[in-house]
């Protein structure tokens, strides 16, 4: 159904983003998790959507208030975020903001784990698909424009340069997240573009107007130029 509303430079594209966290279970009463409000994502989708985006939002379990106006679809764990993203395809774009959990419970508890007189739990671990990966990797399918991020405390550059060559994406969104930064859970963000042509530091902005850009470059790469 054509959406009538529908105007601006992205009107009819359809653009995928993850945002937030990945919760991965322990038992029905714990889990385990990297820290993410799901502002940047957020921001970047409000802004792709501004721009007429038909904007898909996979999103776990966040604190920041959803965007509205997109299809929202809400996940819990970095497996039930990779059905998700794999069932939304075909899209133009794909960006990957989301903190995703690197490692789940190898095989979590379906009853409470009860304290045991000072034994100690031992948990094992497996690893979570790389959902950024395996859609830069596609054979068929593979969005036009596929950008991931890198959020590192260490050689920021240099990380997030190995890492968009590793992962086969276009660009990766870098940021230093180093306690001193304030970065983390803040509402600025400084981040490095990095894409085939380099590393591109940007001014620290709010979040919001980082998304802009990004929204801007992004419509910029699908060939759309602002009218
Ligand atoms: N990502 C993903 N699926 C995962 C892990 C990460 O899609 N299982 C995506 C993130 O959304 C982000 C990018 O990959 O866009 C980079 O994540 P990051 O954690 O920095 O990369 P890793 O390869 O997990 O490397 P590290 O060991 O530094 O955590
Ligand atoms: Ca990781």
């Amino acid at each position: 159904v054509e959406d009538f509303f529908s105007d601006g430079p992205l009107a009819g594209r359809r653009i995928l983003i993850t945002s937030g966290p990945t919760h991965e279970p322990i038992d029905p009463v714990r889990y385990i998790a990297n820290r993410s409000s799901g502002a940047q994502g957020t921001a970047i989708a409000e802004a792709l959507r501004d721009m007429g985006a038909e904007v898909v939002f996979v999103t776990g379990p966040a604190e920041a208030p959803r965007p509205a106006d997109v299809e929202v679809i809400e996940v819990e764990s970095a497996r039930e975020m990779r059905e998700a993203v794999l069932g939304a395809l075909p899209v133009e774009a794909g960006i990957f903001a989301a903190a995703v959990a690197d490692w789940r419970v190898a095989s979590a508890s379906g009853s409470k784990i009860k304290k045991q007189g000072g034994k100690l739990p031992v948990l094992e671990f497996a690893e979570n698909p790389d959902i950024l990966a395996e859609v830069s990797q596609l054979a068929e399918g593979r969005p036009r424009l596929v950008v991931g991020f890198a959020a590192e405390t260490d050689d920021v550059v240099a990380n997030a340069t190995a890492k968009r060559v590793r992962k086969g994406c276009d660009w990766i969104v870098a940021n230093d997240v180093s306690p001193a930064t304030g970065i983390m859970g803040g509402a600025e963000n400084a981040v490095v573009l990095i894409s085939d042509a380099g590393a591109e530091t940007w001014p620290r902005a709010s979040k919001r107007e980082v998304g802009a850009r990004l929204a801007g470059r992004i419509a910029e790469a699908l060939g759309v130029s602002p009218r």
